[in-house]
């Protein structure tokens, strides 16, 4: 497999390269192996050389820097955090089966993923060059050309200033203890624990500080929410927001749907995950469709930046379709929505309804 990922990772695209994990690869540890880790392109991932590297930080900053990585490992301490990306296409194809989306690739629950991440803490980038008072976005601009931006151009996007002077944005160059792979970002990437996976910019050259939002295709056009009968190419700028904060969210990972089991005990596995300075406090599992509900055990969490592993133990008889449903809760009491057809929208973004899969199970032996 190219990328160094797994020989049965499901290739929704090879170029540019976009490509999930079977959903039990990530209900075996907390910390998904590289080699598992989804990857999300919209270009032609580049092959960069660390050495030759470097980061500018411009804009409305007092002392605009130039920065090489290996200045970035002596000037600013080092940090690392365990952090679940998550790209807002994640369980597309939910979506696609309730109404057809175009162009956009049936992600399933596989768009999500944890590593550990080692880099610098951007708020300490930022604090060197001295943000002025009229800043209010940190802006990314990557090396990669999107031939499917309109018009073509390099990948970027940003976030707000008071989350990027948050201690857990990190400017990243190892994952999972080892140095970045070309198609994670390297020699250098932004992790925007908390947000869509869209703002953690990879193979990251330039970061700007500015008054207003990145208006770079990905952030001001791409990733927004548009109400179901906007058409994407047209909508305005007022049309919709860009998205953020990812939303609370869930799925089973482990049996596969559609899966024929035997009878007898069983345990099902799953993920699920809530947004910027939330924690899932609870997952439901239903065997019926979601008329009877049992509470699922919470694994423990590798930070606090990251999904929260579950799972359940069910008895599943002989000869009959099981209907498992799973759903989350937040702490602030938030429960995902029933069903993907109420969240709808043109690019197919944030399917976060209640998860289901259909278990088959053969007759007693
Ligand atoms: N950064 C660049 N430069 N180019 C990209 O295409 N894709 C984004 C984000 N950063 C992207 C990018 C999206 S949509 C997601 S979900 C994450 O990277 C995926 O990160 P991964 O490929 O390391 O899993």
């Amino acid at each position: 497999m190219r990328w160094d990922k797994r020989d049965d990772m499901l290739v929704h695209e090879w170029e540019p390269f976009n490509a999930e994990p079977p959903p039990a690869a990530l209900a075996d540890a907390p910390l998904t192996p590289v080699e598992a880790f989804y990857s999300r392109n919209h270009g032609p991932i580049p092959q960069l050389e660390g050495d030759r590297w470097s980061l500018g930080v411009t804009g409305l900053v007092e002392r605009p820097l130039t920065v090489s990585l290996s200045d970035l490992r002596r000037d600013f301490a080092p940090c690392t955090l365990a952090v679940t990306l998550q790209c807002a296409g994640n369980r597309r194809a939910g979506m696609i089966a309730v109404r057809a989306i175009p162009g956009e690739d049936p992600w399933r629950d596989g768009a999500t993923s944890t590593a550990e991440w080692t880099g610098v803490r951007l708020a300490d980038v930022l604090a060197a060059a001295g943000p002025a008072d009229a800043a209010r976005h940190v802006a990314f601009e990557a090396v990669d050309v999107s031939p499917l931006a309109d018009p073509p151009q390099r990948y970027g996007g940003s976030i707000p200033i008071a989350k990027a002077m948050a201690p857990e944005v990190l400017l990243a160059w190892a994952m999972n203890g080892r140095p970045l792979p070309a198609a994670h970002g390297a020699p250098l990437r932004v992790i925007v624990p908390g947000y869509i996976g869209a703002r953690s910019v990879k193979w990251v050259r330039r970061v700007t500080v500015r008054a207003e939002p990145s208006d770079n295709y990905f952030q001001a056009v791409a990733y927004r929410l548009l109400p179901p009968d906007t058409d994407p190419d047209r909508a305005g700028p007022d049309a919709g927001p860009s998205l953020g904060p990812i939303a609370l969210n869930s799925a089973i990972l482990r049996p596969a749907d559609d899966a024929t089991l035997p009878p007898g005990p069983t345990t099902v596995s799953g993920y699920a995950l809530a947004g910027e300075n939330r924690r899932v406090v609870r997952v439901d599992l239903s065997a019926d469709g979601g008329r009877n509900w049992r509470q699922a055990a919470l694994d423990p969490r590798p930070g606090s930046y990251t999904w929260q592993l579950w799972h359940a133990d069910l008895t599943l008889a002989p000869a009959t379709d099981t209907e498992l449903v799973a759903r989350a809760w937040d702490d602030t009491g938030a429960l995902q929505p029933t069903s993907a057809e109420s969240l709808w929208n043109p690019m197919g973004y944030v399917n976060n309804s209640w998860p289901r899969a259909t278990i088959h199970t053969s007759a007693a032996t």
